[in-house]
């Protein structure tokens, strides 16, 4: 059983009104000013906790500027932040905003840009990633983004990461992985959706993890669906299960989906998207309590395949 595991607080949904979960508290203030507020809030109760690690995009909104001012004014030296390069926020914090609220552009130009603003969170600042890293874009064989990020990890003493996601995600992995530069592996970290549902990923994880690679786990709650949900009714063995084991460990359910991956996978990082106080006070409980065999093996057995895990995500409404 893994000792290892850390969790980390993701800031995607603290940093801007709208965003893909599944909203359980309708009544919040969008104002600029409350979610300001409220992201200090969870980030010094987050510390107070034993959180260590702390992840952000700029297109989380004003997640990155959060997340600057509390890493300014806290000046803890033992955090290690990280960020991301590759989409830009373009909602302007309209609520309900009707459009996509972040545009991909994986460019070197997009690279050196959005380094200028976020190298502000060193020395803390860790690891760096190309957010969402696909196929397609091609940034995965760009020579100029790709030699940048090799000099930005020689001159800062960064990691350098991925974060993928979609069907495609242990393609993007081993493509990843493969890329040398000075006789080296270039990708130090790899930030890979993997859950109750989604469990594709496990044995490029695990092959990473034995190189000694840094794992970092998002979506570990299905952006919420692992909570019981009528319009998910394809899902109701699996809420009830999770439920009895819910009430033998006396946590909530996303306590026993965060164990699961803590117990199954023993990935390094294992992000938290809690967007209140009270969210990462519940998350951490998976801390407290180890799944036995028979109970990871029933979990197991509740993965679907990536096509539809990643049909029913794209349905997701931002709200
Ligand atoms: N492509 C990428 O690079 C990428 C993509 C996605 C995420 N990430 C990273 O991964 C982090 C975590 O992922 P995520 O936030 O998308 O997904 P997640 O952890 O699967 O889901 C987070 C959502 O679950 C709900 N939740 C959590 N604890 C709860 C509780 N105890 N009770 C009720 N609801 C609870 C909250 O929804 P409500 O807010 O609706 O209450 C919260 O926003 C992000 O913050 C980000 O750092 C990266």
């Amino acid at each position: 059983m893994s000792r290892q595991t850390k969790i980390g607080l993701g800031l995607a949904a603290l940093g801007r009104p709208d965003y893909i979960n599944i909203r359980t508290q309708k009544q919040i203030d969008k104002s600029i000013e409350a979610f300001n507020e409220n992201a200090l809030k969870v980030l010094d109760n987050s510390y107070a906790l034993g959180i260590r690690a702390f992840d952000v995009a700029p297109s989380y909104g004003l997640g990155e500027k959060f997340l600057l001012d509390w890493n300014n004014s806290r000046k803890h030296n033992d955090v290690n932040l990280s960020t991301k390069f590759g989409y830009t926020y373009v909602a302007n914090w309209e609520i309900g905003f009707d459009g996509k609220h972040e545009i991909k552009e994986h460019s070197i130009t997009k690279l050196n840009e959005q380094w200028e603003i976020s190298k502000a969170l060193l020395p803390n600042l860790k690891i760096y990633q190309i957010h969402s890293a696909t196929l397609d874009s091609g940034v995965l064989s760009n020579k100029a983004v790709l030699s940048r990020l090799n000099q930005l990890k020689k001159n800062h003493n960064l990691k350098i990461g991925i974060s993928s996601s979609g069907t495609e995600q242990i393609k993007i992995i081993e493509k990843a992985r493969d890329i040398i530069f000075d006789n080296e592996a270039l990708f130090d970290s790899y930030q890979v959706t993997f859950n109750l549902f989604d469990q594709s990923c496990y044995l490029v994880l695990k092959e990473l993890l034995a190189n000694g690679k840094t794992v970092i786990i998002k979506e570990a709650l299905a952006n919420g669906r692992i909570f019981r949900n009528k319009s998910f009714q394809n899902y109701k063995t699996i809420y009830d299960y999770l439920d009895l084991l819910a009430t033998k460990y006396s946590v909530g359910a996303d306590a026993i989906g965060l164990r699961f991956i803590i117990d199954y996978l023993e990935p390094t990082i294992l992000l938290s998207g809690a967007s209140n106080c009270k969210q990462i006070e519940q998350n951490l409980k998976a801390l407290n309590f180890e799944l036995d065999q028979t109970e990871i093996e029933k979990l197991k057995s509740f993965s679907v395949s990536p096509k539809s895990y990643w049909e029913e995500r794209g349905k997701l409404k931002w709200n």
